[in-house]
């Protein structure tokens, strides 16, 4: 954002102005041989009270195994946490040292840190930066920021050594555990609590950990005096008490979000970049790396449906939408994602789920192909590394089974297939946790890491309640037999609005199959997926048909009637009569 420029900007020509009384400063571009070490401090992004910097030290002289590098401010400056070294502050005087994995810093080497710091006032770079003890020259000018190509990415949250092991770790803070659902409760949200209690019947699910929805600037300090970001971490660490809890957090606010439908579009514009960087994401991690936060484990589900649209529906298809085509000719989408991803992923205890919609949209291998690269390219662009994701999220907010248990994409009727069958129409997978194992592997062997996990939304996909099928159907056709077997009693996979018909499904669990960290409740029941007539209101929601129960259908539902419940509200907004059904129809039942 320009104000970040500028302020950067003003903060050098102070540092220039004053380089008379300091040693060596305000040389960028100099010769470096003759000083024993630079040091590149850079203001990465600031907002009105906090800012994020970059340092990166370089070493012109003997090869160290252990360094410390430190410098005072000018200002009153208060880091708040860092990262790749460890960062003491008294008074005006910070110390970096090294973590016990980035000390060795060879002749020519260089290492970086970063961390998130307070400020009133003026942000300046401080004018003197030693390196155990050592004077070194600063660099800090607008040179060094253009043509590093690879190199800028992992460098900010790397810690790798200049040299040749770049890529090993970069982007990867350190000690995440493999699976942070494992041993740890998970944050159950008080005002989604109080709303599940007051419904009948509600008391059998009120006590169920659900996501926290970030989809709004405003919502990260609370909309209209409800809890903020702040607020909900409070509240987690008193429900961690001595253990660990996982919080889940949905990011979900991109330039020109939901391109494929109405329901769910938002406050910010297809341009609006930079807007969504520096007012939505950096306030967030300026939060979230508050270091008495950082005992808790921050499970973030990034984008839903974002990259999804970029893949099924920005050209070349029936499904195509003029918004989607925009979002992917300007790359917001693609740098937003990337960005969150980098940002968040330098938090130590953030754990990044990219959403990765749910079979019945990228279940077929010409989805699914495209889709891994699309995920790989944005986890290795604009700073992203593929260490600063976790893992992938599938149903965020759908209908899907977890498992159809008495259909399987194998099966056969007669000699044929049961891919021809109307419902499954040749896709690859019947349900959720089948496909999201195997996308799993395809990540993998596209370059993620091979501790990948995967989330599935289970919230609303239990399809208990009488049409509950209780066993396979007969083997008339193709169709009759998918027909009677499926559990998903929806009209068309493509239904995604206030299903009729939907139930509780499983209760969050850890690691209850291979590759797979949990199953969480990312939308929260009772939450509206949308309105099924127009409502006006002030978030940038619109009216998608598929939310009404009249519309006979669109190209992305194969033109099938919308399966929506009637009188909904906007999308988020309290829906009583679907909250009531989901609690009938959970499976497995509600004891
Ligand atoms: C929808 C809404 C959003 C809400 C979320 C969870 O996507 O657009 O406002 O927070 O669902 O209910």
């Amino acid at each position: 954002m320009s104000h970040t420029r500028t302020s950067l900007l003003a903060a050098l020509a102070l540092v220039a102005g004053t380089s008379g009384t300091a040693l060596l400063v305000g040389q960028a571009g100099a010769a470096t041989s003759a000083v024993p070490c630079t040091v590149d401090y850079k203001v990465q992004s600031s907002w009105d009270t906090g800012f994020t910097a970059a340092v990166t030290i370089t070493n012109n002289a003997a090869a160290k195994s252990a360094w410390q590098v430190k410098w005072a401010y000018a200002g009153n400056q208060r880091i708040t946490n860092g990262w790749n070294a460890k960062i003491t502050q008294s008074g005006a005087d910070v110390s970096a040292a090294n973590e016990n994995y980035n000390g060795s810093l060879p002749t020519g080497g260089s290492v970086s840190f970063g961390f998130n710091g307070s400020y009133s006032g003026s942000n300046s770079v401080p004018a003197t930066f030693t390196l155990d003890g050592v004077a070194c020259n600063v660099d800090n000018g607008g040179g060094t920021g253009g043509g590093t190509g690879g190199g800028t990415g992992g460098s900010t949250g790397g810690g790798e050594t200049g040299g040749g092991t770049g890529g090993g770790d970069g982007g990867d803070p350190g000690n995440r555990v493999a699976n942070p659902y494992t041993g740890a409760k998970v944050y159950v949200n008080p005002e989604w609590s109080a709303k599940a209690a007051a419904e009948p019947g509600g008391s059998s699910i009120a006590n169920q950990p659900t996501a926290v929805w970030l989809d709004r600037i405003v919502a990260i300090n609370g909309v209209n005096g409800g809890m903020g970001l702040r607020a909900h971490l409070d509240e987690a660490l008193k429900q961690k008490g001595s253990g660990e809890l996982v919080i889940q957090i949905v990011i979900y606010d991109l330039p020109g979000r939901d391109c494929a439908a109405l329901a769910s579009n938002g406050e910010l514009g297809p341009n609006d970049l930079d807007k969504y960087k520096s007012q939505y994401i950096d306030p967030i991690v300026s939060i979230l790396s508050e270091s008495k936060y950082a005992g808790l484990r921050v499970a973030t589900v990034i984008e839903p449906d974002s990259l999804p649209n970029l893949v099924t529906n920005a050209g070349g298809t029936p499904t195509t939408t003029d918004a989607c085509v925009t979002m992917k000719a300007n790359g917001n989408y693609e740098k937003g994602v990337s960005y969150a991803l980098d940002k968040l992923g330098n938090i130590p205890g953030v754990y990044n789920y990219i959403d990765a919609a749910h079979h019945g949209w990228l279940g077929w291998d010409s989805n699914l192909g495209p889709s891994v690269t699309q995920f790989h390219k944005v986890a290795t662009t604009n700073g992203a590394s593929v260490n600063d994701v976790a893992g992938f999220i599938v149903n965020t907010a759908n209908y899907s089974p977890t498992k159809e248990p008495y259909l399987k994409v194998t099966d056969t009727v007669g000699g044929q297939t049961v891919r021809q069958s109307k419902w499954v129409d040749w896709n690859q997978y019947v349900d959720e946790q089948s496909f999201a194992q195997a996308f799993r592997e395809k990540l993998v062997a596209a370059g993620f890491n091979s501790g990948l996990g995967m989330l599935i939304d289970t919230s609303r996909n239990g399809w208990g309640g009488s049409a509950r099928p209780a066993g396979p159907g007969s083997q008339t056709t193709v169709d009759g037999y998918v027909d009677a077997s499926r559990i998903d009693r929806r009209i068309h996979a493509g239904n995604w609005c206030n299903q009729s018909g939907a139930g509780i499904g499983e209760r969050p669990t850890a690691a209850p199959a291979a590759g797979i960290d949990a199953y969480v409740w990312v939308k929260p029941p009772g939450e509206s997926d949308g309105n099924s007539a127009a409502i006006p209101n002030d978030e940038g929601k619109g009216f998608d048909r598929m939310c009404d129960p009249t519309y006979g259908g669109n190209a992305r539902n194969g033109n099938n009637p919308s399966g929506a419940l009637p009188n909904s509200p906007l999308a988020g907004r309290w829906f009583s009569a679907q909250f009531q059904q989901l609690v009938r129809n959970a499976y497995p039942p509600l004891s």
